[in-house]
Formats: structure tokens, C-alpha cells, sequence
């Protein structure tokens, strides 16, 4: 069986937590579409390399590195994805990532929209930039403005790039998480997944 459900929205939305609650629940894969991101930024930043280098060149050690979850990460993952052969480098990847057998979550920026416009499910996970850099603040710590203004900036180069901006695809069903728990969230993305399953 191929099924694909694609989970996009902005930073701290609560895309990762629920991706990881649905691949279990339905048995499917998870790709964190950002760690592939954040390893091109971390590796280009770190090494002195091009950025097209690096994400022509990914490996899964770039993968597992223990640095690719810092607010710092997160800042260099968004500048090289502005950068048009950074993005399509990773394109075959996500989209061989998607139609595996068994099923496939992903989650990003872009995968309803560009990766994978044809998912059997499609989602858009929001949630306000206080709530969500509070979010971010209980993980990371710190000045809890500073994390608000990263979030902030980060939120605006993506929505604001040329190549795949962050936008939710026509056909998403928008979760706005504000007000939710996170099993709340998780179980309504489950019922969307089982509605289409059937
Ligand atoms: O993947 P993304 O950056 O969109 O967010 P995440 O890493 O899944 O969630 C960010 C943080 O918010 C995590 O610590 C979650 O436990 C928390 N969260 C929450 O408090 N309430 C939700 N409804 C969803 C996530
Ligand atoms: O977990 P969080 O939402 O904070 O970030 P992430 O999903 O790890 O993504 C880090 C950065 O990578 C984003 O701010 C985007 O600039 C970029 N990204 C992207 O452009 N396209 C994707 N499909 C995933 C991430």
C-alpha cells in the first residue's frame, strides 16, 4: 500500500509530535523533512562549504549530528533553503521517501504544496508565535523574547522565499493548535488519516 500524508506549518507548530503519533499509530514511516535542512545548514556553516555542496553531498552521519535541534540550526537550515539547488538537491529523496511501501508521513514547509501534491492526506498545522515560541522556550531555554524574534524571522524568510514559500495547499486541512493539547491535535490528524483510509 503507498499512502502518503504530508504535514506542513510554521515553526513549533506541533508538526513533529504529531507526525511521530500518526507514523505509529498507522504503522507508516517519518521523515523530519527539516532535519535535512538543518544538517545542510549546520554542515555548510561548520565546514566552510557551499551550501549546494552540502546538501548534493548529504549522508546520514550529516543526519545524526547532535547539534541539528538549536534555535542556531534552525536560523542556518532556513537561509540555505532559500537557496533553489539546495531545495531541489533534496527532491528525489523526499519524494522516493513518500511512495514507499507501507505508508509515509512527512513533515516541512513544502510537502503539501511541492514535494508531494498528490498526498492522500494533507495538513497545516499552526498555532500563534507566542504559543508557539513558548514552545520552543520550554525545549531550548533562554531569553524567552529572543526565542519569539528567531521564530519570528524565521516564519517570514519562509513564507516570504521565491521557491516554495511556506503556504498551505488548497486542499489542507488546517489545525490550528493553539488551544489544543497535544492529544487533542493528535487526534484529529488520526481521524483525517482514517477517514481517507476508509
Ligand atoms: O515540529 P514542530 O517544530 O512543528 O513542533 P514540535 O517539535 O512537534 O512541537 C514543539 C513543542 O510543542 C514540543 O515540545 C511539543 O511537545 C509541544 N506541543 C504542545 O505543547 N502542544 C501541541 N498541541 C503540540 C506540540
Ligand atoms: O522544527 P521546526 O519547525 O522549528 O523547523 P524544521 O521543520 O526543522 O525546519 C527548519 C527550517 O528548514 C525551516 O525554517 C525552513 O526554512 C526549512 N525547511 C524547508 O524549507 N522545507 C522543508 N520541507 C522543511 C524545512
Amino acid at each position: 500500500m503507498r499512502f502518503t500524508v504530508a504535514i506542513d506549518g510554521p515553526a513549533a507548530a506541533g508538526k513533529g509530535t504529531i507526525s511521530r503519533a500518526v507514523a505509529e499509530r498507522f504503522g507508516f514511516a517519518h521523515l523530519d523533512t527539516g532535519a535535512l535542512y538543518r544538517a545542510v545548514g549546520v554542515k555548510a556553516q561548520a565546514g566552510g562549504l557551499d551550501p549546494v555542496a552540502a546538501a548534493k553531498g548529504l549522508c546520514p552521519e550529516d543526519l545524526a549530528r547532535d547539534d541539528l535541534r538549536t534555535l542556531e540550526a534552525g536560523q542556518a537550515a532556513s537561509i540555505v533553503a532559500v537557496i533553489p539547488d539546495v531545495r531541489a538537491a533534496l527532491v528525489d529523496f523526499q519524494r522516493e521517501f513518500a511512495r514507499r511501501e507501507g505508508g509515509a508521513v512527512l513533515d516541512g514547509r513544502d510537502i503539501g504544496t511541492v514535494i508531494c501534491p498528490g498526498a492522500e492526506v494533507k495538513l497545516f498545522v499552526t498555532a500563534s508565535p507566542e504559543v508557539r515560541a513558548h514552545r520552543r522556550w520550554l525545549e531550548v531555554g533562554g531569553e524567552e523574547a529572543q526565542v519569539l524574534a528567531q521564530v519570528r524571522e524565521r516564519d517570514d524568510r519562509d513564507m516570504n522565499r521565491a521557491d516554495a514559500p511556506l503556504r498551505p495547499a488548497e486542499d489542507a486541512l488546517v489545525l490550528d493548535t493553539s488551544d489544543l493539547s497535544i492529544e487533542e491535535a493528535v487526534a484529529r490528524a488520526c481521524e483525517a488519516v482514517s477517514q481517507k483510509l476508509g
